[in-house]
């Protein structure tokens, strides 16, 4: 029985990984060097408002991720590193941008990938410039990296990007840009995560003394509710916190995340956007939650030892990832160009609300790739 779950699933995350190809190669086929963020009605190419530039990296990171299951040498993998590349080169001056929080997402989808197959030094450089200009951020009054917003304003999707800085540091061997890291995400836990291992999106400081004043949102339903793509933010940025520091905080902190995601989503594991929204409101779900999750618990199984925990965040994982390919997929709709419908950037901006998210399609063909590398005899 388990046998035959499992090759079930083998088979269902493989088709859904050669239809994810397929909507990339057709979207740059459409659009050649358009680097889109959500669709509208279905469709990549329009004139919606970006509210800020975080996404770049997932396009060619997804392109990385297709190279890297192919194998290399074969000529569909050639094929997908020259996209890659070709994708990835316009981002270099980004590493010097000091108006986003969110060089982590540029470049470890990209630079990272890139390097990690040709061991160029030069594309290591320029990883190190960008774990130093998102250290700039920091705010020693607070103790946090500032978001985009405001000074005194921090965002739980930091965690996503602080493993830049910890990898800067680790290749430097620059002590004070690990400390950077490590105080930001010990801010983070101590004034974003709750005690039921719930997130708030946004922390208020004072600027003068440093004093912690509030939990808030942006793009949550409210202060004190949890937005599901910040939880998904938490439980996976903890991961990678933990796996560079090996700090034992990290990972309960992770867990706890994890934990609050298993057991306040639906059966199928594809969480409302915010879990604490009004019942109505809750019937939108974020698919790109639930894909980070997914993709944030397969990692966690690596590193926990507890055997038990290990299976229920792998099982979870496997659940997300089928309801994913079996409900949510644009393959159904005709004239879809995403690959995962049901994502939802901004709701109160009505940004991106019931579409297809770039950040969403990255962390599924994220999740795909590495559960099929484990399925797979
Ligand atoms: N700005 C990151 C997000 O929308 O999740």
């Amino acid at each position: 029985m388990i046998q035959f779950e499992l090759s079930t699933d083998r088979q269902l995350f493989e088709d859904s990984f050669d239809f994810a190809q397929q909507q990339v190669r057709s979207l740059i086929g459409q659009h050649a060097g358009l680097y889109p963020m959500y669709t509208k009605n279905g469709k990549w190419k329009h004139d919606g408002p970006a509210w800020t530039h975080w996404c770049d990296g997932f396009l060619p990171g997804m392109m990385w991720l297709f190279h890297r299951h192919l194998g290399p040498g074969g000529p569909d993998a050639d094929w997908w590193m020259d996209q890659a590349i070709a994708y990835t080169i316009p981002l270099e001056p980004r590493k010097m941008d000091r108006e986003v929080h969110d060089l982590g997402f540029i470049f470890l989808s990209t630079y990272y990938r890139w390097y990690q197959v040709t061991k160029d030094p030069e594309l290591n450089d320029v990883l190190v410039q960008a774990g130093e200009t998102l250290a700039m951020r920091f705010k020693e009054n607070g103790q946090y990296l500032r978001s985009f917003v405001a000074e005194d304003s921090l965002f739980i999707d930091i965690m996503m990007n602080v493993g830049i800085i910890f990898y800067a540091a680790r290749e430097t061997g620059d002590r004070m840009l690990r400390d950077v890291a490590l105080r930001h995400a010990l801010t983070t836990r101590r004034v974003l995560v709750r005690g039921d291992g719930s997130t708030a999106h946004e922390g208020i400081f004072d600027l003068e003394s440093g004093e912690f004043l509030r939990q808030s949102t942006q793009q949550g339903y409210r202060g004190d509710s949890c937005w599901s793509r910040g939880l998904a933010w938490s439980l996976y940025g903890f991961s990678t916190c933990y796996e560079y520091s090996r700090d034992p905080r990290f990972l309960e902190t992770a867990e706890a995340c994890a934990d609050y995601y298993i057991t306040h989503s639906p059966a199928d594991g594809v969480a409302p956007w915010d879990f604490n929204a009004p019942a109505d409101s809750r019937r939108q779900v974020d698919t790109s939650a639930a894909a980070i999750t997914a993709s944030g618990l397969l990692r966690l199984c690596r590193l926990i030892t507890d055997p038990l925990k290990g299976h229920l965040y792998w099982t979870t994982a496997v659940r997300i990832l089928r309801s994913l390919c079996e409900s949510h997929l644009g393959k159904g709709t005709e004239g879809w160009e995403g690959i995962l419908r049901g994502g939802v950037y901004h709701i109160h901006k009505d940004l991106g609300v019931d579409e297809s998210v770039m950040w969403g399609e990255y962390f599924f063909v994220e999740a795909l790739e590495s559960a099929l590398r484990r399925l797979t005899p």
